[in-house]
């Protein structure tokens, strides 16, 4: 945990729910969050990113822009609606060298994404994370980086972070990348945007698509074929100002909450659609869930719609490489939602859940047995039996933030849960433990003076 994310919140003991209704609207999304500030840092002109999140990961990234001399200003309520507001200062392409090392924090996004901007740059930079951060891998990025000309060390030969830059003078690289990861994408088409030359990035598979509309949107000479994307170097990208959808990812708990609880309906207003991140909804509906989109609409470029969410019979599925990547960080409550179907879910060519904040296949296939769930871990993914009489148990999250907002959706409709290291929820979802209690969820937090004992 990063000291970002420290939180005076231990344990959150979940009860069963009763009965589930509401409206929601969840915090801004992530990804748009940390890419609306990384990548006007670098554009021409001043730029606002409405509904921001106020997540630790994309405080993260404010204070690493802070520290490469771009100035940021955060207003938490000056957006519309009195939704957070930050405004960013693009350095018209030139950073500053940081004086100190750029903390991560817990952002796999804040550090993957920089390198590809750092490694256009003619400056030296260190960047570092916690412990989590410095665990995952980061040869994905280092290598393209490295063979586009930037000059990087790290530890265990920049495979993992801390990661020392020194960038500038980049050239354009033809990139095949082995794992369909839109992180990876978005640091190689960031550098290829600095670079002299075209570009090209070739993925295994669709991911998400905000790196390349955001590029569109700044000016860019970009074009996409399919999951090829070229961009041509040396565009003088402009601010954007940007209108953040909600999370996708977090609109998500509350979807799987509603089809797995036996009297449940849920709407959630003003989400992100971006057909990158659309899995879910897909995978949700093959398991038989009642999901409405209602309202359509495009606002600055993304999709956005609202949905609405009602009990439903549920039933497993397979879950395999045509959908992982566009579902990637809600495949914990895939698992989950399989313990309430009928039958056996199988997720596969999910390996990447072993790299991300915790091993997500060792810690969802951990902590849901220990609720009574019949899961079997696979080297890629998780086999789940639906239907075992589910039961109250205290689970670990080792920090990691779907794990513990998963597993607090499984206690509501389950058997309950006490969630440990609960806090760790706003590295996404600032407020996550109050909206449960806004639909109808009993919660006790420990930092409210409630014994969780
Ligand atoms: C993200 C991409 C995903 C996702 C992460 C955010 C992004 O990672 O898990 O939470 O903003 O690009 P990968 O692209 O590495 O799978």
């Amino acid at each position: 945990m990063s000291t970002a994310t420290a939180s005076s919140l231990d344990i959150a003991r979940v009860g069963r729910a009763t009965r589930i209704r509401g409206t929601i609207e969840v915090p801004g999304d992530k990804s748009v969050s940390h890419r609306g500030a990384l990548m006007n840092a670098i554009a021409h002109g001043r730029a606002t990113i409405d509904n921001y999140l106020t997540g630790a990961d994309c405080m993260s990234t404010l204070e690493c822009l802070r520290a490469l001399g771009v100035e940021v200003t955060f207003d938490p309520t000056g957006g519309a609606d009195g939704k957070p507001l930050v405004t960013v200062v693009g350095r018209g392409g030139l950073l500053q060298e940081p004086i100190r090392p750029l903390d991560c924090g817990n952002s796999g996004t804040t550090m993957r994404l920089m390198a590809g901007i750092l490694a256009g740059q003619p400056i030296f930079s260190v960047m570092t994370g916690d412990a989590s951060l410095s665990s995952r891998p980061m040869a994905r990025v280092v290598e393209p980086l490295r063979l586009m000309g930037a000059k990087i060390t790290g530890r265990s030969g920049g495979r993992l972070a801390p990661i020392a830059m020194e960038g500038g003078n980049l050239r354009a690289i033809d990139y095949t990348s082995p794992v369909a990861s839109a992180q990876v994408k978005s640091c190689v088409l960031l550098a290829g945007v600095q670079a002299e030359g075209v570009t090209i990035v070739r993925s295994p598979a669709l991911s998400r698509d905000h790196t390349e509309r955001m590029l569109k949107a700044q000016g860019a000479n970009i074009e996409i074929d399919g999951t090829t994307v070229i961009v041509h170097g040396g565009a003088k990208l402009r601010a954007v100002d940007v209108v953040v959808p909600g999370d996708s990812s977090s609109a998500a708990y509350w979807l799987a909450l509603a089809c797995i609880h036996p009297d449940a309906e849920i709407t959630v207003v003003n989400v992100g659609m971006n057909p990158g991140r659309t899995g879910f909804v897909e995978i949700l509906r093959e398991m038989g869930g009642d999901v409405e989109i209602r309202n359509e609409r495009v606002i600055a470029g993304e999709p956005f719609a609202d949905l609405v969410a009602r009990s439903s019979r549920l039933h497993g599925v397979k879950v395999g490489s045509d959908v992982v990547p566009r579902a990637i960080d809600e495949l914990p409550l895939v698992a989950v939602m399989a313990l309430f179907a009928d039958g056996v879910t199988e997720i596969r060519d999910a390996s990447e859940l072993r790299v991300k904040e915790s091993d997500r296949i060792a810690s969802l296939g951990r902590e849901l047995t220990r609720l009574g769930g019949q899961v079997e871990e696979l080297p890629d993914g998780l086999k789940v039996r639906g239907g075992a009489a589910l039961e109250h148990a205290t689970c670990e999250t080792l920090g990691d933030h779907r794990l513990a907002m998963s597993l607090a959706v499984a206690g509501l409709a389950g058997a309950g849960v006490d969630v440990v290291d609960a806090g760790c929820a706003v590295v996404s979802y600032p407020g996550f433990w109050q909206q449960v209690r806004s639909i109808g969820g009993a919660v006790a937090l420990s930092d409210e003076g409630v014994d969780p004992a």
